[in-house]
């Protein structure tokens, strides 16, 4: 078996797309519904592209942003991933280079002989030779990716609530006015919310070029969710401060029957938010509300007299990160405090590091050093802390971080600790 791992040519982008389980109908996701998605079928339905769809997926793989690898065997494609450059938030502001890891594909036939592993050391070997000090990916499995040094970074909630269990806890008075809105509308208020948002959230990734085009054109998902449906919130000078996407599927099984299913929801104020989800939550003819995409301290449930009345029903890693720049990802990114702390940070693919970091609310220094370690921990474990989601009392716990120095672990976490949860609404 002759295996040779490279960026695809034009000529074989088509058969690139073969390997793909969203053309072959194979499945992507796991068999229960995920954290992002607000319908209630196992999972979507996977619809086989035709030939025009594939004719236009070939087309856009050669885009520049896209860059495919892919595994041949004895001449033949067997297997690929690709990079997206996409940007990230970083504690601090700042939008960072980020290689996005997406289609990743094996053909059953050819799994695990090690394709994988190999496609995926090409593909981070290239971000960094651009530059890219940060990775990133979505897991269909969480067993699968921790083996390149990737670890969950957010994590997002999906969760339902009952009509009759929502009362707020407080009257409110909208300063400003929500609309219904035709998908026309809502094709130019979602870029421009959410730059707004992503300069503000930390985790929150750039879209992909024509993320937003399907909202104008409309069309019904697969699973008989129905058309999307927007409303948008404009405070006292008219100016966009909220958005949501929200379908209302019929059923006959009166237990899916007067579901309003949240596709998207965003807020740039607590007035907006409270507006939207208002009137979300008390919708004529409707049973419940599921709401997906939504970030583990989601404020809401505060707003209620009965907090309880908001069920999880799905908690899932979101954003992956692996670090492969150690010290320009820690001299990125901002602090909540002054400390130094020297980490021992061990990466099986690019080899370990010892690091002096010298951290402030305004910046940092970041600097290869001697000097004994206060923490040991792997890359994966530095992917998990770096935006602030995971605390490093919690992976010391778990035994994933060795505290050399006593306290030292208390003074990561004081470093680290975030305003809000890291999250990101959209994905790649
Ligand atoms: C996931 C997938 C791409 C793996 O490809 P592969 O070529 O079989 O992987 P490799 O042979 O390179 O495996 C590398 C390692 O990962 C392990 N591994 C691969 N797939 C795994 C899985 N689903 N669960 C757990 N471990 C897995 C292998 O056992 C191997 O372990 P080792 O390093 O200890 O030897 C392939 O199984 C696939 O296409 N699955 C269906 C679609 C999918 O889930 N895609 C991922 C989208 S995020």
């Amino acid at each position: 078996m002759a295996i040779e791992i490279r960026p695809i040519t034009p000529a074989e982008a088509t058969e690139y797309l073969r390997v793909l389980p969203y053309v072959n109908g194979f499945p992507q996701e796991e068999p229960e519904p995920s954290a992002w998605y607000a319908g209630s079928a196992a999972w979507p339905p996977q619809v086989q592209r035709t030939a025009a769809q594939l004719k236009q997926d070939a087309a856009e793989l050669l885009s520049d942003w896209f860059r495919p690898q892919a595994a041949f065997v004895d001449g033949k494609i067997a297997g690929g991933s690709a990079i997206v450059s996409v940007q990230v938030t970083v504690p601090g502001g700042r939008q960072v280079a980020l290689g996005g890891v997406t289609s990743t594909a094996v053909l059953p036939t050819y799994r695990r002989r090690g394709l994988l592993r190999k496609v995926m050391a090409a593909m981070l070997d290239d971000c960094r030779e651009r530059g890219e000090f940060l990775a990133g990916l979505s897991a269909s499995e969480a067993t699968i990716y921790g083996r390149y040094g990737f670890s969950p970074a957010t994590f997002q909630h999906r969760w339902e609530v009952r009509r009759t269990d929502v009362a707020f806890r407080s009257e409110f008075t909208d300063p400003g006015e929500l609309e219904l809105a035709d998908g026309a509308v809502a094709a130019e208020v979602w870029p421009v919310l959410h730059e707004q948002v992503r300069a503000e959230r930390v985790g929150e990734v750039s879209p992909l070029p024509g993320k937003w085009d399907g909202l104008a054109a409309g069309g019904l998902p697969a699973d008989g969710s129905g058309p999307a449906h927007h409303l948008v919130h404009r405070n006292t000078k008219g100016a966009v401060d909220g958005a949501a996407i929200f379908r209302l599927p019929w059923s006959p099984d009166p237990a899916r029957a007067g579901v309003l299913q949240v596709e998207a929801f965003e807020a740039l104020t607590p007035d907006a938010y409270r507006a939207l989800w208002a009137l979300l939550l008390d919708f004529d003819l409707t049973k419940r509300v599921v709401a997906a995409r939504r970030p583990v301290d989601e404020p809401l449930r505060w707003m209620l007299t009965n907090p309880r009345a908001l069920k999880l029903s799905r908690t899932r890693d979101n954003l992956w990160l692996r670090i492969l720049d150690v010290r320009r990802a820690l001299e990125v990114r901002s602090y909540a405090a002054t400390d130094s702390l020297v980490l021992d940070v061990a990466d099986d693919l690019y080899g370990a590091g010892r690091w002096r970091l010298d951290a402030a609310p305004d910046g940092a220094a970041c600097t290869a050093t001697d000097a004994e370690a206060d923490l040991s921990l792997t890359v994966n474990e530095l992917g998990s802390l770096y935006l602030g989601g995971v605390r490093a009392s919690e992976l010391a716990y778990a035994g994933r971080i060795v505290e050399r120095r006593p306290g030292a672990v208390r003074r990561l976490d004081a470093l680290l600790r975030p305003d809000r949860a890291p999250h990101n609404a959209v994905g790649f």
